[in-house]
């Protein structure tokens, strides 16, 4: 055990802008933008925002609650409100941890190589031929490496030096972008029919298990959820913090950068006639579809992708960041290790995790189904069954910093009752399709 005194973020906006940069990431920009039109449009809009509210929500304050409370990373954490038996959940956040950045961090390093190829040559040619070329072998492994090189060397920093420093100056600039990238999007000569696909609703679709499926799963993979991402960031925090608005805040501004980025995404699309590749396929909307509508835009393209790469990699730096300091913080208190060796050493073994991923997309593929989605909404599960049934003083520490507030008694019904119902369905479905995907993977 470490012996020196923990770390803690320098002010309020450094946690929560540190926090809303774990959440926004790829998963707005790229696995919304496509689950939303797979699933009906405004219609899975609809039931995403009422799974952030029902589901996202309460977890998120679970996960502050016990990381403040105990002022430890995850393993310990859960010892130390609920007993050693709880230690294993925390070993499944670390481990969600170590398989989520070792993809995650294959596809970021894909966008830093658009964002930088385009800026100095712009995005011509056959953009399916690139993307092949930019997501297979010996390149894509390399633009990995640098891309968690990034990350090692920012958790390396520390919590205020490293990460609170790089949410504050980043994340300001990412709304920036995509906000004027929604604008410009908006100018578009056919603008309008990719406002009508995405908002044009079909609420019958809405109704069934894989689309509830799809919302839930996304409500945790975009706000973080289920690995203790949001505990261990809230492990660095002092008693004085508004856990409820902070959640709140924080989701809030999760979805908003998820709504405008689908106001970037289908009028850019649709004004270029590419309607129809949208749907296609997880990647294709945004490393195939977007560069062709980038380099039909002319001069401003060259400068409109690099700008919608460079929020891409930004979103997903700040993302990546959070996923290893699960890890680090995990290696810190339990193994006794400092900051920057758990940090080299923690890096250097998820980057070779990353490397199958990164030869093979189906690998990745995989790695996406068993850890951001099953693995999440499992740990998701466990968490609200955990702060609503074990944590005896989970209500009395949600309170803390926070007096007043009435609808606590709303809190501890949604974790002991509604979230453990609505996941338990979620979990089962997910565990069947992700039975599928292994068994397809074999095959
Ligand atoms: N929320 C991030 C995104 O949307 C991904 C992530 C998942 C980050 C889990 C940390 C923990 O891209």
């Amino acid at each position: 055990m470490s012996e020196l005194p923990r770390e803690q973020w320098g002010s309020r906006l450094g946690f929560i802008l540190a926090a809303v940069g774990s959440a926004v990431g790829l998963g707005n920009m790229w696995r919304f933008s496509y689950l939303a039109a797979e699933n009906g449009g405004a219609a899975f809009l609809v039931l995403y925002i009422a799974m952030v509210a029902l589901v996202g929500l309460p977890v998120m304050l679970a996960e502050f609650v016990i990381g403040r409370g105990s002022g430890r990373s995850p393993m310990q954490a859960l010892a130390h409100f609920g007993g050693n038996g709880w230690r294993p959940l925390g070993g499944l956040f670390i481990a969600s941890g170590f398989v989520i950045l070792a993809y995650y961090s294959v596809i970021a390093g894909w966008t830093l190589r658009y964002a930088i190829e385009g800026a100095v040559a712009g995005f011509g040619g056959d953009a399916e031929a690139t993307f092949g070329a930019v997501a297979s072998g010996t390149p894509a492994i390399l633009w990995h490496l640098v891309f968690m090189a990034i990350t090692v060397f920012v958790v390396a920093g520390g919590v205020k030096k490293g990460i609170e420093r790089t949410a504050l100056i980043l994340m300001p600039l990412l709304f920036a972008i995509v906000i004027g990238l929604a604008i410009y999007a908006s100018t578009l000569d056919g603008a309008g029919a990719g406002y009508t696909y995405y908002f044009d609703t079909s609420f019958a679709e809405i109704l069934s298990a894989d689309v509830l499926k799809d919302a839930a799963g996304q409500a945790f993979f975009s706000l973080s959820l289920g690995m203790g991402a949001m505990l261990t960031f809230a492990s660095y925090l002092s008693r004085e913090n508004h856990l409820p608005n902070e959640s709140v805040f924080i989701a809030g501004s999760d979805f908003a950068v998820a709504f405008i980025a689908g106001l970037v995404v289908f009028p850019m699309v649709f004004a270029f006639g590419l309607g129809d590749a949208v749907s296609g396929s997880t990647v294709g909307a945004l490393f195939i579809t977007l560069p062709t509508a980038f380099s039909e835009m002319g001069g401003a393209g060259r400068v409109v992708g690099f700008m919608f790469f460079a929020s891409l990699v930004v979103g997903a730096l700040t993302s990546a960041i959070s996923l290893l300091e699960v890890v680090v913080s995990s290696a810190v208190d339990g193994l006794g290790w400092g900051r920057r060796s758990a940090a080299i050493v923690a890096g250097c073994a998820i980057a070779a995790l990353g490397i199958p991923a990164a030869w093979n997309t189906d690998i990745l593929g995989l790695m996406d189904q068993i850890a951001g989605n099953f693995f999440l909404v499992a740990g998701g599960l466990a968490l609200s069954v955990f702060t609503g049934w074990i944590m005896t003083e989970a209500m009395e520490e949600a309170g803390v910093g926070a007096p007043g507030v009435r609808w606590f008694g709303l809190w501890r019904g949604l974790l002991r009752f509604v979230v453990p119902v609505i996941l338990s369905f979620v979990l089962y479905h997910t565990a069947v399709d992700t039975w599928k995907a292994i068994a397809g993977f074999i095959r």
